[in-house]
């Protein structure tokens, strides 16, 4: 900690100030508070230090999948063998611990830090619900109490030496992205997820705008529940139709086992891809709406886990390829990819 520079107008070791004799009790309690916002800065610098990588997932809007993202990276990179941390920045819904398997856990605390609960595959995980007595209660802190308390949290946590660090976030363009972007040095990008409707696209392009002024690269946007597959048998090499969704007809053949296969784009698709287009941002892959997501986020055993050979566990595969890809491509540029 001592390479901070902030150390360098502190040298004392001492682990509280020493105000003047003589100032106010106003002036100490400010001196306070400066000493314990140096001492964040300095813990935060450390984290980053000692976390090569940091991404953060967005979204513009709620519910299209930011939290099963962020969990499906993670675990994607475990698997790799890479050390993992996945960080749930959401106070008033976190919903991580429950899909990781890690619900009605604590916080467990040692000489003073915060050591992150262990989930699947050994990722690290830390969570605000870790610090709620009730699950059913939510959280109201609002405005700088909140944002204090994120700050606080992330610089009380002992990571150690992490590959990655997936940090997940409430929807929209809220406070507690700038908080950490502003707070938690070397970010290597954002992550923005998507449905393909319409609705959802038009949040995304605020989010992709929000990147901008939070000066993180956007490492690209990830079209989530981006169509059904249908699976059936019919006489070998026969063709037949099937009525979509919005009565759309959709031609499929059989192969010569008498297999097919259809996708129904539930939701449209391709927005995901258009938007990144548009704004000249990276498509990092679409996720196929799969029933077995949600119920591996209900059970806490996340879907790339439970069938590592299924459509979603593969699409995952290739998302995670494309982002690992922005990652060395950032790095060999040096520059933003914004
Ligand atoms: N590809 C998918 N197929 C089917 N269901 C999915 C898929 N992705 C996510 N879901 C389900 O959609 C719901 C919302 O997902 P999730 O909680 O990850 O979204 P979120 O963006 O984090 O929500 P919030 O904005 O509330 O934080 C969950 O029940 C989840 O299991
Ligand atoms: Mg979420």
């Amino acid at each position: 900690m001592t390479d901070s520079p902030i150390s360098q107008h502190n040298p004392s070791k001492s682990d509280s100030p020493a105000p003047e004799e003589d100032a106010s009790p106003q002036q100490k309690k400010q001196m306070e508070a400066a000493y314990q916002q140096m001492k964040r800065q300095m813990a935060m610098k450390k984290i980053a230090d000692e976390i090569s990588h940091k991404i953060m997932v967005l979204s513009g809007k709620g519910g299209v999948g930011k939290s099963t993202v962020a969990t499906g990276l993670a675990l994607s990179l475990a698997e790799q063998g890479l050390k993992v941390g996945l960080l749930d920045i959401d106070i008033t819904g976190p919903n991580i611990p429950k899909m990781m398997g890690l619900d009605g856990m604590r916080l467990h605390v040692e000489e003073g830090r915060i050591h992150p609960n262990i989930g699947h595959s050994g990722v690290k995980v830390i969570s605000m619900a870790f610090l709620l007595e009730d699950e059913d209660t939510p959280v109201v802190w609002r405005g700088p109490i909140k944002l204090g308390a994120i700050q606080q949290f992330i610089a009380d946590v002992e990571w150690g030496i992490l590959d990655h660090l997936i940090i997940d976030f409430p929807p929209g363009t809220s406070d507690e992205p700038l908080t950490v972007a502003q707070s938690l040095p070397d970010i290597d990008g954002i992550v923005i997820v998507t449905t393909p409707q319409e609705v959802a696209l038009l949040d995304s392009r605020k989010s992709i705008s929000f990147a901008k002024t939070l000066n993180v690269p956007v490492l690209g946007v990830v079209e989530n529940m981006s169509g059904y597959t249908l699976r059936g048998t019919a006489e070998p090499n026969s063709r037949l139709q099937l009525i979509g969704p919005g009565g759309k007809k959709i031609d499929v053949e059989a192969d010569g086992d008498g297999d097919w296969s259809a996708i129904l784009d539930i939701f449209k698709k391709g927005g995901g891809e258009r938007i990144a287009m548009d704004l000249k941002v990276p498509f990092l892959g679409a996720l196929p709406f799969d029933p077995g997501v949600v119920r591996g986020g209900d059970d806490g055993v996340h879907r790339i886990v439970a069938d590592p050979a299924g459509d979603s566990a593969k699409a995952f595969a290739k998302v995670v390829e494309a982002i690992t890809e922005q990652l060395s491509e950032e790095a060999e540029s040096g520059v933003n990819i914004i």
